[in-house]
């Protein structure tokens, strides 16, 4: 009896001091960073809702700003003062805020495209980064729609994987256009405002999510009430109102009872969510009328391919009593949550709960359903409710909250000095670093998602929706997809298997390092290459985001196209455009493939050199492919070279770089010897090994052939020892010597020879190369037009004594080709340049 009650009083003296304990800590919860800073401003700024922000150059540390420009305007009645002043940016320029703690941080950005005689701020195009971290790909006001005033956004930033206690927020304005920021507020984030692992949908074991993650609040909304702004949050978030994400606004009906009622049991406080939140919620219309039979709906538009933590809060501030609320929540038409009831999470009324999910919209989706309904058994009374949604999206696995870009800068670690100078390239290879730790870090969580669990467990439990065909979104249709948000599409595991017919043998297209490349066919009748990771390589995985990641940001006619992906259940699925030729090696030799004409094995390496020129000057920073062979250029049915394999490519040297410093990778037999020695890639090692594809086109024969004498071993060496004789012939493939011209193969020959060259520096770049290609084609083309007669001394049956010398022409093809958007155009350029009769 003694012992009962004694345990009874400890009990209610726990009560009271944890009551005591929420009310009294709650309100004052008071985060170690909470710096706020008004862009442009000159003095301390209060706003609408009691804060403070400080003039963003108060602390210089902040950055110093030279290139920037300020514009103050009255924007008229009704907008927040902070809008006022706007800070412009006409260069790449980096805010670096020094916090107190490592750790997640909020980060709130606030942009409103002042009005101002100077700037068209409306259309003015930017990017922005945080960390390194894409949170704005090419971000326009225009682009939002009319209506839209002013935007802010929210984004939830990891401190520490990097720099420590810094965070550096980037701008950067695409080329002639501005970047422009009205306000930062840079605030901790409580450490257990986030989960470290959630349930998936569609349910299964816990997915992790790891703390380097970034976030973007997509929405955070509260059913049934008014907006809640800044000022009534602990946090200073913002809640919308739910009514135009109702799928049927009859089908809901609001309750709202007195905020002060609500109690938050352990684990839950105000900075989950404030008590206006869980004070008003949304029931089913007409509730406890009758057996009631439908969903209450909400259905939020957020962007394709990516990974969702989705939070429910619920309040049971509709029933008299307890257990009398039983209900189902469901996501995206998935069951999440089966005969709910509150009050066995709570065990009273009126006390807050909220459940975290984490949902994938795949790539034929764009949107987030939210349900919650009645249960299938009859019970006397239905009613179903919500109180509260956050949606926030997860960065995905190139560590971006936008498209497959990761950190589009490049350059140095900035100094100091330079950091303070604000003006810095900057961040960039920190940027870098932060990608290969995040990549590094991913790997290692593969890594341990791979042991097996009771379960296995995929971190991306894929689309509820894939074969949903009036959603499909058919291959054809990928250049009109936004191009912010990457190519490659994720594919469900299942569709991989229905498309090689259960990864059947006799559809096996080749075998290397990484896996089986099998052919298969998609339900909308698309041939695709499919090729499946060995899941035991681990290069292998780095190999596969690479591959993703640079083919993501590709799109060129004579690069092998990536279709999607799959990492369901472990997997690394690459699929591709299906290259009926198959690799160009197997059209040269080892293979009873036609041989190909002299004119064809041209027209290969122009495409292939188009391909390479591309991926070196093209995209927005160059890439060396690092892997350049025969097997890695492919051939579709028309003999279209498309350079393939990009698992090794690395982003090239920035221009205050002269090389990447990296360990040395590649293919026996093409590797630059200067990369090898001196382990510094440039674009230089590409055009080498290049210069081996084009000696092994020529002499149809494997770069090493350990079988032949020593001195033919290594066909760079070979062909090098008669090309520097002048007698290349003597060791070209024998099919050829009927029909190649001998002035194209002297041009081709020479061009070959300076790609082989000792030093990089003395080596022709892919846009020369391509030149001179295009020359021995246009040399090859004419003379067959005139000479059609074969014995023609400029055959090779009738070698003169003296090959005649083809004069260089000393145009670099940078002067023709500014874009290389257009192959086409450019083809049109080089063919009008260098036609020989025509000028
Ligand atoms: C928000 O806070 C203000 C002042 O603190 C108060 O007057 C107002 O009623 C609050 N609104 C809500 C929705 O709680
Ligand atoms: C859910 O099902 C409905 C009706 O069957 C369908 O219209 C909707 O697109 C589905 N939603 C998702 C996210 O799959
Ligand atoms: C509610 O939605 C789920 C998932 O979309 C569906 O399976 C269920 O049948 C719906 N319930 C009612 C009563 O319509």
């Amino acid at each position: 009896m003694n012992e009962e009650m004694g345990t009874s009083i400890f009990l209610f003296v726990i009560c009271i001091l944890s009551g005591f304990w929420f009310q009294f800590v709650f309100p004052a919860f008071s985060p170690v960073d909470n710096l706020l800073f008004d862009c442009g401003g000159s003095n301390a700024l209060k706003v609408e809702d009691g804060r403070t922000f400080r003039p963003d150059l108060e602390n210089s540390d902040l950055g110093l700003f030279p290139k920037s420009d300020i514009v103050v305007s009255d924007n008229g009645l009704g907008m927040s003062n902070l809008y006022k002043t706007v800070r412009i940016f006409k260069e790449m320029s980096n805010y670096s805020v020094s916090v107190k703690q490592n750790g997640r941080h909020w980060l709130r950005l606030h942009f409103f495209p002042v009005k101002n005689a100077q700037y068209n701020l409306n259309t003015s195009v930017f990017s922005v980064w945080a960390n390194g971290i894409p949170l704005l790909h090419e971000f326009s006001f225009a682009k939002l729609g009319k209506g839209q005033a002013s935007f802010l956004k929210e984004y939830v930033i990891p401190v520490g994987v990097l720099d420590s206690k810094k965070l550096v927020l980037t701008l950067s304005p695409l080329n002639n256009s501005v970047a422009f920021i009205n306000g930062i507020e840079v605030i901790s984030v409580p450490q257990s405002q986030f989960p470290t692992s959630v349930v998936p949908i569609p349910l299964g074991s816990q997915v992790e999510i790891p703390t380097q993650k970034a976030f973007e609040t997509a929405y955070r909304i509260n059913m049934g009430g008014p907006p809640v702004n800044p000022e009534n949050d602990t946090l200073w978030r913002t809640w919308e109102p739910d009514q135009k994400f109702l799928i049927n606004a009859a089908a809901a009906s609001s309750v709202i009872v007195d905020p002060s009622s609500i109690k938050y049991p352990p684990g839950v406080s105000m900075e989950i969510a404030p008590n206006s939140i869980y004070a008003s919620a949304q029931e089913m219309g007409n509730a406890n009328v009758g057996d009631q039979k439908f969903n209450i709906s909400w259905t939020f538009a957020v962007d394709h391919s990516f990974n969702y933590l989705v939070r429910l809060h619920f309040c049971d501030i509709v029933s008299e009593s307890l257990n009398n609320l039983v209900f189902n929540v469901y996501i995206n038409n998935q069951s999440a949550i089966n005969d709910f009831d509150i009050s066995s999470k709570t065990n009273e009324l009126a006390a807050a709960y909220y459940v975290d999910f984490i949902a994938t919209v795949s790539s034929n989706s764009d949107r987030i359903m939210v349900q919650v309904g009645p249960p299938e058994m009859r019970s006397l009374l239905t009613n179903a409710i919500l109180n509260g949604v956050e949606i926030m999206k997860i960065s995905n696995n190139v560590g971006s909250l936008d498209g497959f870009y990761h950190n589009d800068q490049n350059g140095s670690k900035g100094s100091k000095k330079k950091r303070k100078l604000g003006i810095t390239i900057g961040c960039s290879l920190a940027g870098s670093a932060l990608f290969i730790g995040i990549a590094a870090l991913l790997w290692l969580y593969f890594r341990h998602l791979k042991k097996p669990k009771n379960k296995q467990v995929a971190w991306l439990p894929l689309p509820t929706h894939v074969g949903n065909s009036d959603t499909r979104v058919s291959i054809g249709s990928y250049a009109s997809m936004s191009p912010s948000l990457g190519l490659g599409r994720i594919l469900a595991f299942s569709e991989i298997r229905e498309a090689t017919k259960n990864f059947d043998e006799s559809l096996v297209l080749g075998v290397g390092g990484f896996g089986k490349v099998y052919r298969g066919a998609l339900d909308n009748g698309v041939v695709v290459a499919i090729k499946r990771g060995n899941p035991r390589s681990q290069q292998g995985l780095v190999e596969f985001k690479t591959e993703i990641e640079m083919l993501s940001k590709l799109r060129h006619r004579h690069l092998v196209s990536l279709i999607g992906y799959c990492e369901e259940l472990n997997e690394m699925i690459l699929v591709y455009e299906y290259m009926a030729g198959g690799p160009l090696r197997k059209h040269l030799y080892g293979s009873d493939n036609q041989p190909l004409t002299w004119k064809q094995r041209l027209e290969i390496c122009i495409g292939a050199a188009k391909g390479l020129h591309y991926l070196h000057t093209g995209a927005s920073e160059s890439i060396i492919h690092r892997d350049v062979k025969t097997t890695n250029i492919l051939l579709d049915e028309n003999l279209t070279a498309k350079v393939a394999d990009f698992g090794l490519s690395k982003f090239g040297p920035t221009l205050d770089q002269t090389h990447v410093s990296t360990a040395v990778k590649g293919s026996f037999g093409y590797l630059d010897p200067e990369y090898f020695r001196r382990q510094q890639l440039t674009e230089k090692s590409d055009v080498y090994s290049f210069g081996v594809v084009l000696m092994e086109v020529l002499c149809a024969r494997p770069a090493i052939n350990p079988s032949l004498p020593r001195e033919q071993v290594n066909i760079a060496e070979w062909a090098m020892h008669w090309q520097k004789r002048g007698h290349l012939e003597h060791i070209i493939d024998p099919h050829l010597k009927k029909s190649v011209n001998l002035d194209s193969l002297r041009k081709f020959g020479e061009t070959a020879e300076k790609c082989l060259a000792d030093y990089g520096i003395e080596r022709p770049t892919m846009g020369d190369v391509l030149w001179n290609l295009e020359y021995a084609l246009q040399l090859q083309e004419t003379l067959t037009e005139s000479v059609a007669d074969e014995n023609s001394t400029n055959y090779i049956p009738d070698i003169p004594d003296c090959i005649p010398r083809i004069e260089n022409v000393n145009l670099s093809v940078e002067d023709i080709v500014s874009e290389q958007a257009s192959d086409e155009v450019t083809t049109g350029v080089f063919s009008q340049l260098m036609d020989p009769k025509g000028r």
